[in-house]
């Protein structure tokens, strides 16, 4: 069975076409990053607009890069939320379009279910249930996987995402939107030890995380230092800040999986690139004994092969939606 995926929730306009879900037959992605680079970060208009020009070609390059026209195409999926609603809406309102004209059935698709699934991509052994931490610029949760369609989301930040904590920081270090890939460069040449930075403390849920009292700590750190007219090694602080990020998002993930009994963990949005985490993640799972699974780099940030991936489970769960599909700004995993 081949799935149509496409993905416009943000700045990246993607399609990929799955086979049976995990074989990725074709993938393709255009970044605006350069253009919304200059403003330092995503301006909502030019993404609209943006994809709005490149939706069609982008389409049409995976289909005949998958050697298909849409007769062979069972089901369109798309992302409906959440995301930028202009950015969603062009999405949505071509899915329907195709999906109309060429008589095929149209399937909904939760963007961070997508970031989920993009390790049933890499890895093809993974099954349900597991705990999987998700991290992206706009989210970061621990969600008890319960099957392809069924989640729960026992911890959340109570404020910036973690990916969002890695662009700010790196904005007041000097690097380019998105910062977080120049963070993880940097933090290579750096002493991870330079600096101390807070370990948030939230009160509530213990898996809950709170990012922006660090944030506040880089960019504190860095106006003091530009006052007193005093150097910054940027490497060491972009090492000290990356190691904590990983600390505060391994324990988090650790305590939930000791307290909920899964031994199988996931870790799946753009912030799952980065190599400090991923590094104590792993080191953390292997001491405990737990199987780890992380997705390809190239399947960490927004790509429609996880649309097309998680479009073909919701499709087998029955998930369907009509012309009166509409694009959602913001909607829990566990409302879908
Ligand atoms: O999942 P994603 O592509 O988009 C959202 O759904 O938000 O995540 C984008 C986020 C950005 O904040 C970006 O800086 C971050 O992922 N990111 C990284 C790395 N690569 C991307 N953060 C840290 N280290 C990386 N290597
Ligand atoms: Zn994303």
């Amino acid at each position: 069975m081949k799935i149509l995926g496409i993905e416009s929730s943000c700045d990246e306009t993607a399609c990929a076409i799955s086979e049976n879900g995990v074989e990725i037959l074709s993938d393709i992605v255009a970044s605006q990053i350069e253009e919304h680079k200059l403003y330092g970060g995503v301006v909502p208009e030019i993404a609209s607009r943006r994809h709005s020009e490149n939706i069609m070609a982008v389409v049409q390059s995976a289909l005949d890069k998958a050697n298909c026209t849409m007769d062979d195409i069972d089901a369109v999926a798309v992302t409906y939320a959440p995301g930028l609603i202009g950015a969603l809406l062009v999405g949505v309102s071509f899915a329907k379009g195709l999906a109309l004209s060429w008589n095929k059935p149209l399937v909904p698709v939760h963007h961070i279910a997508g970031h989920i699934a993009a390790n049933y991509i890499s890895h093809k052994d993974l099954k349900p249930p597991y705990l999987c931490l998700v991290v992206s610029g706009g989210h970061s949760h621990i969600v008890e996987v319960v099957d392809y369609n069924t989640f729960h989301v026992i911890g959340r930040t109570r404020d910036d995402a973690a990916g969002e904590c890695f662009d700010k920081a790196a904005r007041v270090l000097g690097f380019p939107y998105p910062g977080g890939k120049h963070i993880d460069n940097a933090a290579k040449e750096g002493d991870s030890s330079a600096y101390n930075f807070p370990h948030p403390k939230v009160a509530g849920s213990e898996y809950d995380f709170s990012f922006s009292g660090l944030k506040t700590a880089v960019i504190n750190l860095v106006h003091n230092a530009s006052q007193k007219g005093e150097k910054i090694n940027v490497n060491n602080v972009a090492a000290s800040f990356q190691r904590t990020v990983s600390e505060i998002l391994r324990d988090k993930l650790m305590l939930a999986a000791k307290n909920t009994g899964y031994k199988t963990i996931a870790v799946a949005g753009g912030v799952s690139a980065n190599s400090g985490v991923r590094q104590a993640i792993t080191e953390a799972c292997e001491k405990n004994g737990y199987k780890l699974y992380l997705p390809e780099l190239k399947y960490c940030g927004d790509n429609g092969a996880m649309i097309a991936c998680q479009g073909y489970f919701d499709y087998l769960s029955g998930k369907r939606a009509d012309e009166s599909l509409n694009a959602v700004a913001t909607l829990s995993l566990e409302d879908i």
